[in-house]
């Protein structure tokens, strides 16, 4: 175990130490967030005896999910332990308590494609044929599945906002594609999270056996999770309330997915006596490369401040690369101003 702290620096060992209550750790680029998780899952594991099938881990993608589960196992015995991307985890409780929203546990899950076929279906059935007012639906549904709206409540929502047109079109096609949905046994990847959602709000019994059974739950780029996703975590952390979450507000690039960087900056306000620990030393890129990226971030207005550096050598100047439209030649040149 000692070798395992020894691999962290001073700033890195506390969160791993601190396992108790809610837990946030704000940290820039290439710091050992995730090194940070690994290492504290291993430590519940080994130094405070807590069981792997308490623990859960989300991660952003399935990639990482794997590499995840593959260095903890190699560091400990965590079989049982749910290392998983939120999605998954969703289908994984989703299956198992389908029969409370009206599904059967074996549901599909449409693909992208699948889905648009759907929708182009139940466009078709409202008798509707405007190209651009289909691709708008499919914006909508989506839009309203990020919010957790069903047809009605979305509809009340746009009008109050005011966006009144193609508002009917909009919601009959939802509901449409929605009953589709349910006749044919299966969700769309929305819904894995809108569902388990409604399924842990509405179901005490549910909720109080797998908030009972996740003692410790730690989330990976936390800087990514919307809405809906915040509300699953929340809840699953009601009965222990013991969350470990780690993110940059500084990269939080999925906005257009519905990502709230309201979840990191407020984090200490959804978890009243949350602790915040920061990690400022950057282990992957030169000096050079921190300086610009410190000065570019800089410039991010919601932000909590902190500042990178790295005991990394200087390296060469940077490099501007101006992308340009597809189908055109890209550039590449030394500005002097960096
Ligand atoms: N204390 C340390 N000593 C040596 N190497 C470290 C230390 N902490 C982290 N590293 C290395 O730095 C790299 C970045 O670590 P890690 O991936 O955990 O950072 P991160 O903050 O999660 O990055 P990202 O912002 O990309 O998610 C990894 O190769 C990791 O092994
Ligand atoms: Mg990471």
């Amino acid at each position: 175990m000692n070798s395992l702290l020894e691999q962290l620096n001073a700033q890195q060992r506390q969160p791993v130490e601190d396992t108790e209550g809610a837990v946030l750790v704000l940290a820039g680029a290439g710091s050992g967030k995730t090194r940070v998780l690994t290492s504290r899952i291993a430590y519940l594991i080994r130094e405070k005896g807590v069981s792997p099938f308490n623990i859960l881990a989300i991660t952003f993608t399935n990639k990482a999910a794997k590499e995840m589960q593959e260095r903890i196992s190699a560091i400990i015995d965590s079989e049982g332990m749910w290392v998983s991307t939120i999605h998954s985890m969703c289908t994984r409780i989703l299956r198992n308590n389908a029969e409370r929203l009206g599904f059967n546990g074996k549901f599909s899950i449409y693909s992208e494609s699948e889905r648009t076929n759907v929708i182009k279906k139940s466009f078709q059935e409202c008798d509707y044929d405007d190209e651009k007012l289909l691709k708008n639906c499919k914006w909508h549904v989506s839009n309203a599945k990020m919010l957790a709206l069903s047809p009605e409540d979305y509809a009340v929502y746009q009008a109050k906002e005011g966006n009144i047109r193609e508002l009917e079109a909009i919601t009959k096609v939802y509901a449409r594609y929605q009953a589709h949905l349910l006749e044919n046994n299966a969700m769309d990847f929305d819904d894995l999270l809108v569902y388990t959602a409604k399924l842990l709000r509405e179901h005490e019994d549910v909720r109080e056996y797998y908030a009972g059974k996740f003692r410790y739950i730690l989330v990976d780029e936390f800087q990514d999770t919307n809405n809906v996703q915040f509300e699953i975590i929340r809840m699953l952390a009601s009965v222990h309330k013991n969350l470990f979450a780690v993110g940059d507000d500084d990269q939080s690039i999925y906005g257009w997915r519905g990502a709230d960087i309201g979840n990191i900056l407020n984090f200490e306000r959804s978890f009243p006596g949350a602790k915040v620990y920061k990690l400022e030393q950057n282990y992957r890129s030169t000096k050079t490369i921190l300086n610009l990226a410190n000065t570019v971030i800089h410039h991010n207005k919601t932000r909590k401040d902190k500042t990178l550096w790295t005991e990394n050598a200087q390296g060469s100047q940077a490099v501007a690369f101006e992308a340009e439209k597809r189908n055109r030649r890209s550039h590449v040149h030394r500005p002097h101003h960096l």
